[in-house]
């Protein structure tokens, strides 16, 4: 039984298997007619807990149709309807869900609550996003990127705006898949200094740039996101958007990166804000593929963590 915690705690030969088969899962449903996609049910008889406490579109969606897909069936919950929410501990949460199911992805705030939830669940867990990180998605994002380039090992990837949770993923991802992430936004929305210091000693280069043009010199890879996360105080809104805006992702920024740059979103996004619509519905952007590979990505993690 296998955690999926962060991508940094993952063994790489791990990391790199589960896109492996996120890919040729992916391969093996194209052009099938529906009546041979259930063939292999890997997950039969097996129930998967999805605990919310964030709202979320991709992460429930793709969660719940890929468990099914495995031939295992979903509980969606959420954490202000348990007893979680009202003064349960986390480790009691977890010792008695582990009776019922055999594994749980868990959305949440603090990530010390998924810690929690891994130490005391005897089945595994897997992190659905909290404050600090957000793994699943970049397993899909690097799924993404290898479809339509070949390797990400070597590349340049360039995160614009805020040093966020899904930037601190992408940190992890440079160290242990070996690419380069030059990060590109105002000093006080810099990376977590520990996840560029993880990645610079894994022999990634890890550069932090305050000119956004130049930053994107020779990328291989764009990225944005969001400038005010759900863990963000909403008070926070104006003076986080003043502070980013000179990192938007416009067409201009994107023809000062390698013409065949790839620009990638974890969405939501929040158009005309952190990218444009030009650049979002463009000929570089890969967003609904990304989007799509949450669910290919996720049935490999799954798979892994339960070793089937
Ligand atoms: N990208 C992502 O995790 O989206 P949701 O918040 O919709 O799950
Ligand atoms: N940084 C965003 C990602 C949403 C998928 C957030 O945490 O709200």
């Amino acid at each position: 039984m296998n955690h999926f915690l962060d991508i940094h705690k993952t063994d790489k030969a791990a990391l790199r298997s589960i896109i492996d088969n996120a890919m040729a899962m992916k391969q093996a449903r194209l052009g099938r007619p529906k009546a041979m996609l259930d063939d292999e049910k890997p997950l039969d008889g097996r129930m998967v807990a999805l605990i919310f406490e964030k709202p979320s579109t991709r992460t429930r969606v793709s969660f719940d149709v890929g468990v099914r897909q495995l031939g295992g069936q979903t509980m969606v919950l959420s954490g202000n309807d348990m007893q979680l929410g009202h003064g349960e501990t986390i480790a009691d949460t977890a010792r008695v869900l582990s009776r019922y199911v055999d594994m749980i992805m868990i959305r949440t705030f603090d990530e010390s609550v998924l810690e929690e939830m891994a130490e005391f669940a005897t089945v595994p867990v897997i992190n659905g996003l909290t404050d600090r990180t957000h793994p699943c998605q970049i397993m899909a994002d690097i799924q993404t990127f290898e479809e339509h380039r070949g390797p990400i090992k070597g590349k340049k990837v360039v995160w614009c705006g805020d040093g966020n949770n899904v930037c601190a993923s992408f940190l992890h991802a440079a160290g242990q898949f070996g690419f380069d992430l030059t990060f590109t936004g105002p000093v006080q929305l810099d990376p977590e200094m520990e996840f560029v210091g993880l990645a610079r000693n894994q022999g990634s280069s890890i550069v932090i740039e305050r000119d956004p043009f130049k930053a994107v010199e020779g990328a291989d890879l764009i990225l944005a996101d969001t400038w005010v996360s759900m863990h963000d105080a909403q008070s926070a809104r104006e003076r986080r958007h003043n502070m980013l805006r000179p990192f938007q992702v416009n067409q201009k920024l994107m023809d000062a990166a390698k013409p065949d740059a790839l620009f990638m979103h974890c969405l939501p996004a929040h158009r005309e804000e952190e990218v444009t619509s030009e650049v979002m519905d463009g000929p570089n952007s890969v967003i609904w593929d990304e989007a799509e590979n949450r669910l290919h990505a996720q049935k490999a993690v799954m798979r892994w963590c339960l070793g089937v």
